[in-house]
């Protein structure tokens, strides 16, 4: 068989939301797209903003000499420099142009880090639940991912983290706001953490994974993971925060307070390049420098949030509103969540089951559906949870 058994298990393994996506390709052939109500992809569904797609314009039009050729492994110094000056901006922190890798968004930048620091054996703590994906980069690089639980209400837990620590504890993956359960951690949890990996006397990297840092809610903010923990590489991209996840742009900023810089950004450069990447699209590197401060608007994600929470709870289910990035994370009324999520899916209303997230009991509905879309779900979400047995409910 040409296919490796390693690639073999984890096809079989892998992410419902890929099954969940094929499921809606396939009942919308069935049943006609009208009848069908897809939560199951973090796919933004607004245009980036003019100003980005007008930057992209003038980009492609300038024909400067020498723009399609290869460049240094890290990206345009100059787009570099722009990153690091806006994230000692908001970080308190001074990064420079050789603490930024440009990235094949934030996906290729956790593998990049990921690359330079793994040994085969070193593990890397993950949080329950978490994004599917992370185990198989963390196994790209030969590394173990070792899950732990969060607490009651989804956020970091120091002690068990601290109870989690070997002497092969390479790495922690955090990721706020968070995919799947839209929790964003708050000053006294990173500060927390920072004590607890002061204590384990190891270099223990955080890698921070912010792709939904622009989408927090009820006029909150995400505390910068960097500004309370030392030992942070940032993973980054403008895949949601500006809507164009297609065009695979984003960064690797390695923290100034970071032991063994200098090493790091050697190896990180050299991983960037021989992942196979070589560097992150120069067309979209030159159109960030003119972008860095554009962002699309979370309002519309807040309203279908609160639309569709204040719906579900009026059925009867229990359903958290999410702080931050743009997912539900629902739980379930019976606790098998594939079986709820066979019953949504009957009633044309597709989702993710928590089980795919490492969390049995849960199912995951990303916003990024229209409005009115939601507000049509909404019977599909009704009638399912009345034809639950009784003794299920
Ligand atoms: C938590 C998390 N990290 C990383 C990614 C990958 O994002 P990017 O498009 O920036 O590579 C995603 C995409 O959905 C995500 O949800």
């Amino acid at each position: 068989m040409p296919v490796s058994k390693t690639i073999a298990s984890q096809l079989e393994n892998a992410s419902w939301i890929r099954r969940m996506f094929e499921e809606g390709v396939r009942l919308k052939r069935e049943r006609g797209a009208e009848a069908v109500f897809d939560f199951s992809l973090g796919n933004p569904d607004v245009e980036p903003p003019p100003a980005v797609l007008e930057a992209l314009r003038r980009v492609a039009a300038g024909n400067l000499p020498g723009m399609h050729g290869y460049m240094p492994n890290p990206g345009y110094t100059q787009v570099r420099e722009a990153v690091a000056h806006k994230l000692s901006r908001e970080t308190g922190l001074s990064f420079t142009a050789e603490d930024v890798f440009m990235t094949v968004g934030s996906a290729g930048a956790c593998n990049v880090i990921l690359k330079s620091i793994l040994d085969p054996g070193d593990e890397v703590l993950v949080l329950m639940p978490f994004f599917p994906e992370y185990q198989f980069y963390i196994s790209n690089h030969g590394g173990r991912m070792v899950p732990v639980e969060t607490d009651a209400a989804f956020l970091p837990d120091a002690e068990r983290i601290q109870a989690a620590i070997t002497p092969r504890t390479r790495a922690l993956i955090l990721n706020t706001p968070n995919n799947p359960t839209g929790q964003v951690y708050p000053e006294r949890v990173l500060r927390d953490l920072q004590a607890v990996l002061e204590r384990s006397g190891q270099p223990i990297t955080v890698i921070s994974d912010e792709p939904y840092k622009a989408f927090v809610y009820d006029g909150g903010h995400q505390p910068e993971v960097a500004s309370f923990i030392a030992q942070t590489a940032i993973c980054n991209s403008w895949s949601k925060s500006l809507g164009l996840p297609g065009e695979r742009i984003g960064y690797l900023a390695l923290s100034p307070q970071l032991e063994d810089r200098e090493a790091l950004r050697r190896a990180c450069a050299f991983s960037n390049r021989i992942l196979g990447f070589i560097n992150a699209p120069a067309i979209w590197q030159r159109v960030m420098l003119e972008s860095l401060d554009e962002a699309i608007d979370p309002a519309p994600y807040e309203r279908k949030r609160n639309l569709l929470c204040d719906a579900l709870q009026a059925i009867g289910y229990e359903a958290r509103r999410p702080e931050g990035s743009f997912y539900v994370f629902l739980k379930t009324p019976i606790p098998d969540d594939i079986a709820f999520t066979q019953r949504l899916a009957a009633e044309g209303v597709l989702a993710v089951p928590g089980t795919g997230f490492g969390r049995s009991g849960y199912i995951r509905l990303s916003l990024t559906i229209p409005i009115e879309r939601i507000q049509k779900s909404i019977g599909g979400f009704e009638r399912a949870f009345l034809a639950l047995p009784r003794q299920e409910s």
